[in-house]
């Protein structure tokens, strides 16, 4: 008979009555490891000790990464709450832990006070996961009558999974070289946000993140890094998102970056991806600024689940509708541009793919710069519709200059009008998507399901 092995993380007097119900539950069952806190839990889940995790809801650093960790190691995760205080219960349910049973510890002289579940209720749950968790643990026993509300279905104002978020997120990425990814995010937010409405600029590149300066927010905390953070304790909702992105022009909020690189860690995918979802309930258009790199390196380096150096950017270019992949237009960045399209393939599911060529100059692509970019990029990435911004220093270097948007300090120059385009024509193919646009969905390309995106 397979056994279960059941990790107890219970605090105070409730401790006792719920291993107490389980090692009673009969064969199958077994207590694997009594642990006193957060990192003796993953720890024990991370040796492969056990399939499920009982848990206070009030487990000191119990968060979504935390319940993440846990189901990457295979562990489902059970929390048991006090019914007294409800908002335990939908702390726990927003990061995402599936079950959730109400606990009473049991008066000295051993009974329980009302209303309020027992251990049994705990025994009741856990042989309900059984079923979805794949163990074969027979006949369960003191599973008793339950008091216990044992779901977590309803939908909490920091669980997006459920809301009807139809936003365009919008991700801005590009290889290594700088080839111009925030000063096309920016502008393309700004665009959006002039022609289709409200849009939020977020600011996703752990590595030199330069939005906050490049719109002339110098003081601003990185917004990014409070709303993941309150995703990840399941406190963050739309208003809260919203406080955290002010408004830099009509229709334009912008949620700034981490100010320095070695703050990649306050990022995590597990938070982020509630950040993403709620963004789409929360505006009808997101742009995100990436950084260059998409190397999963951690997995090879660890043999256990590792922080994850690029989670940022590649947490949002899975969430992308739009995938803008921006190249410098010179022989190096059409080089850099032709790899990376093959590299960053795969990564957006679902996603429209839009190539851009930026800055692009007749001194480094010959005499007739679009045609040969284009020929370039179709023979040997096969792209047929390249977006050409071209190469307008005197617009930009003044508007980096002043901290302005191209559209504001240079409305007639040749780059913000290549950008409007680009702005005018994902609008365009959002409203009717049989539109010829200026760029090809990417390879095998489908629809986006609404809704949060399982990982595997
Ligand atoms: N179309 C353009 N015309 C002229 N200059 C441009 C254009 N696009 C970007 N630049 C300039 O190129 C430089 C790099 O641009 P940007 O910072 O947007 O690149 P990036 O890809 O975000 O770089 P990083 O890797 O540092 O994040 C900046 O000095 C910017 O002003
Ligand atoms: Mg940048």
């Amino acid at each position: 008979m397979t056994v279960l092995g059941v990790l107890c993380a219970v605090r105070g007097a409730p401790e006792e009555d719920v291993v107490m119900s389980l090692e009673g539950a009969g064969p199958g069952v077994e207590v694997t490891r009594r642990c006193a806190d957060l990192t003796e839990l993953l720890a024990a889940a991370g040796a492969g000790l056990g399939r499920i995790a009982v848990v206070s809801g009030d487990l000191p650093g119990l968060d979504r990464e935390a319940v993440a960790l846990l189901s990457s190691c295979g562990v489902t995760v059970l929390a048991v709450v006090d019914p007294g205080r409800p908002w335990e219960r939908e702390k726990v349910q927003a990061l995402g832990v599936p079950t959730v049973v109400d606990l009473v510890a049991p008066d000295p002289d051993g009974t329980v006070r009302e209303p309020g579940g027992t251990g049994a209720d705990v025994v009741t749950a856990v042989r309900r996961l059984l079923e979805t968790v794949g163990g074969a643990p027979g006949r369960l026993e003191g599973a008793g009558t339950t008091t216990a509300r044992v779901d977590a279905t309803a939908p909490t104002p920091s669980d997006p999974g459920e809301l009807p978020g139809d936003g365009q997120m919008v991700v801005v990425w590009g290889p290594t070289g700088a080839p111009g990814r925030t000063t096309l995010a920016v502008n393309l937010a700004a665009e959006l946000a002039a022609l289709a409405g409200p849009t939020v600029l977020v600011d996703a590149d752990t590595y030199g993140g330069t939005v906050a300066q490049l719109v002339g927010l110098l003081d601003e905390a990185p917004g990014l890094a409070a709303a993941a953070r309150a995703a990840g304790s399941g406190v963050l909702d739309v208003a809260t998102l919203l406080r955290l992105a002010p408004v830099l022009s009509p229709g334009l909020r912008v949620l700034s970056g981490i100010s320095r690189a070695d703050r990649w860690t306050e990022l995590p995918a597990s938070a982020l991806e509630v950040v993403w979802e709620l963004l789409r309930v929360a505006t009808p258009w997101t742009v995100v600024d990436t950084g260059f790199c998409l190397e999963r390196d951690e997995v090879l380096s660890y043999d256990t689940r590792a922080p994850s150096r690029n989670a940022a950017t590649l947490s949002a270019l899975e969430a992308a509708d739009v995938l803008v992949v921006v190249g410098g237009a010179d022989p190096i960045g059409i080089h850099r541009l032709v790899r990376a399209l093959d590299e960053v393939g795969g990564l957006s599911p679902g996603a429209r793919r839009v190539v851009v060529a930026n800055r692009v100059r007749a001194g480094t692509a010959g005499p007739r710069p679009g045609p040969a970019i284009r020929q370039a990029l179709e023979r040997y990435a096969g792209v047929t519709d390249v977006v050409l911004v071209p190469d307008d220093t005197a617009a930009v270097d003044d508007a980096v200059l002043s901290g302005r948007l191209l559209r504001e300090s240079a409305p007639t120059s040749s780059a913000r009008h290549a950008i409007e385009l680009l702005a005018a024509d994902l609008v365009e193919t959002r409203t009717c998507p049989g539109a010829a646009g200026a760029s090809a969905a990417a390879p095998g390309a489908h629809p986006r399901p609404r809704g949060r995106q399982s990982r595997a």
